[in-house]
């Protein structure tokens, strides 16, 4: 759990089974967020990441279960910045507006709502790109811009599918460590993500779905190579390095044929890719 976070549930699933149409996609979910936590969801693709934070921001009915929200919670849902048209013919400025002024035309914005605005790029590091249309931003910079327009609101918690996908290591550590500020500063995250290194292992709580809750609890617990084959219906390993589980892909191809003049190597059976260079001891 985060250092901010305590046991005052802000949202709550009890077996919640919905799907689309007729087929369920989520199956008998139970799932807390409270106050201050910061959740990283992970599972296959089609495993109803997506479809819980529909739920859990309230956008999708359930068919089964229940849905319990803290009366007045304030949350804000980021989606994947790929399903967003970039080439909305807008400023940076503009677009965090649009999310203030709700429909309202923008020159009606007030001088407290843009002083609001410029006070979230500033926040955000991205003041100095307020003029700037947003079709000319990199993929961290729009992420950025995402998360301006979900903080506008104030929110407790803020629901993020996939904040990282497709951005370099770089970037990853920026969002992760801007998240991880925001989280310090009292804000309750749920986010999706396939990164499991890179983002799942540095989480305080980490749940594993696959159409059903598999694992839940700190990345030291859950993220195993039982859980982990149960949720994603592959081997895994999972070593620990530095104190931290790093999951190793453990897909290996059929033995190629050994070349006649090839020496003899002391790991001739191991996959290059599943070795990690780091010395780490090996986990159940
Ligand atoms: N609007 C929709 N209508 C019908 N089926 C849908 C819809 N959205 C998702 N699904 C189906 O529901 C299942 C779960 O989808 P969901 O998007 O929640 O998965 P996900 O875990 O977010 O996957 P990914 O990692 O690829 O984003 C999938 O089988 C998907 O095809
Ligand atoms: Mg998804």
């Amino acid at each position: 759990m985060s250092p901010a976070a305590d046991r005052h549930e802000l949202l709550g699933l009890s077996g919640v089974t919905c799907g689309y149409a007729s087929e369920a996609v989520l199956v008998d979910v139970d799932l807390a967020i409270h106050r201050g936590e910061f959740v990283g969801i992970v599972g296959p693709s089609g495993a109803g990441k997506t479809t819980a934070l529909r739920v859990l921001a309230g956008s999708m009915r359930v068919a089964h279960g229940t849905v319990r929200r803290h009366p007045g919670l304030r949350m804000a849902y980021v989606p994947q910045v790929e399903t967003i048209n970039w080439s909305f013919p807008v400023t940076v400025r503009e677009c965090v507006l649009m999310a203030r002024v709700h429909g309202r035309r923008l020159p009606w914005a007030s001088r407290a709502e843009r002083a609001q605005v410029a006070a979230v790029l500033a926040q955000l590091d991205i003041g100095d790109l307020a003029d700037r249309h947003i079709r000319e931003l990199s993929g961290g910079q729009q992420q950025r811009v995402f998360i301006a327009r979900a903080l506008l609101g104030e929110p407790e918690l803020l629901l993020m599918d996939e904040p990282t996908s497709g951005v370099d290591v770089r970037l990853r550590h920026e969002i992760l460590h801007l998240l991880d500020d925001l989280n310090d500063h009292g804000l309750a995250i749920v986010l999706s993500t396939h990164d499991l290194n890179g983002i799942a292992a540095h989480l305080p709580r980490v749940v594993c779905l696959n159409r059903r809750v598999i694992g839940d609890g700190v990345p030291h617990d859950v993220l195993s190579t039982d859980v982990l084959e149960r949720t994603y219906g592959a081997s895994m390993e999972v070593l620990v390095h530095g104190g931290m589980p790093v999951v190793v892909d453990s897909f290996r191809r059929h033995a190629p044929h050994p070349h006649p003049h090839a020496h003899p190597h002391p790991h001739a059976d191991a996959d290059p890719h599943a070795e990690p260079h780091v010395h780490s001891e090996a986990r159940p």
